[in-house]
């Protein structure tokens, strides 16, 4: 009884639950969603989204984002991990990349592209003008909420991502791209270790560990000479 009452009296759920016609489940992800010290944080640092922080710790850990670096960031909307991006490598350098329109952000390129059509492949290269440093992609499918298929056509887009990347990526380059466990990322390991020196994984702090979500980081780029 005390618990109910405590529950009623809670503001957070009482925001959450004034929509009248939000699902249970979608009622608990936003109350979850509001809690979340990394979304509070977020919205005190002025970034998009909570992702900022996933990449903060992804480079915390392993230090590829670095001054005058050349980074091209795939599945940017809403903007965090450009966001992040621009502060380390500096202004003009940070080319963001979605299919969705993304709002401008300060010495951010933006460009609205379908990663794995050939127009994203051309027109990123001419923007950049040079190989990149760092290729990220942080690019998801919109989730059908059932864990397999979401599995397959993430991995599907990584493989997008990483065809991309053969194309625009400098010799000695990284590469870190999100993958869902679930089997079916083996074959795209395999590429990644053949392409690169050394393949890491690492599931950031911040993403959420409910989430089949986790990082791989593929360092030393051997090159397109590579089959
Ligand atoms: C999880 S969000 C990225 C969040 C972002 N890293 C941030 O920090 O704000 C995934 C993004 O991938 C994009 N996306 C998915 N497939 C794509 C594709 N083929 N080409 C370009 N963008 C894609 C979606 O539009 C979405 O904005």
């Amino acid at each position: 009884m005390a618990k109910q009452s405590r529950r009623r009296h809670n503001p957070i759920e009482r925001k959450v639950r004034s929509k009248r016609k939000r699902k249970a489940s979608s009622t608990r992800w936003l109350s979850r969603h509001l809690r979340d010290r990394y979304v509070i944080d977020a919205r005190a640092s002025g970034y998009r989204s909570r992702a900022a922080f996933k990449l903060e710790e992804l480079d915390g850990r392993f230090q590829f984002l670095k001054p005058g670096s050349l980074v091209v960031d795939l599945g940017a909307a809403p903007g965090g991990w450009s966001q992040l991006a621009v502060k380390r490598v500096g202004k003009g350098n940070v080319i963001a990349v979605d299919c969705n329109p993304i709002e401008p952000i300060n010495g951010v390129i933006c460009l609205v592209l379908e990663v794995g059509s050939e127009e994203a492949s051309n027109r990123i290269a001419a923007v950049a003008g040079r190989k990149a440093d760092i290729v990220l992609s942080d690019m998801a499918p919109a989730a059908t909420g059932h864990r397999a298929t979401d599995h397959l056509r993430l991995v599907a887009l990584c493989e997008t991502a990483l065809a991309l990347t053969r194309h625009i990526l400098i010799p000695g380059g990284t590469f870190v791209t999100k993958v869902y466990q679930g089997g079916a990322e083996e074959e795209l390991l395999r590429e990644l270790r053949h392409a690169f020196l050394s393949v890491r994984h690492y599931k950031p702090p911040a993403s959420r560990r409910e989430s089949a979500e986790t990082y791989t980081i593929a360092l030393g780029y051997r090159g397109n000479a590579i089959p």
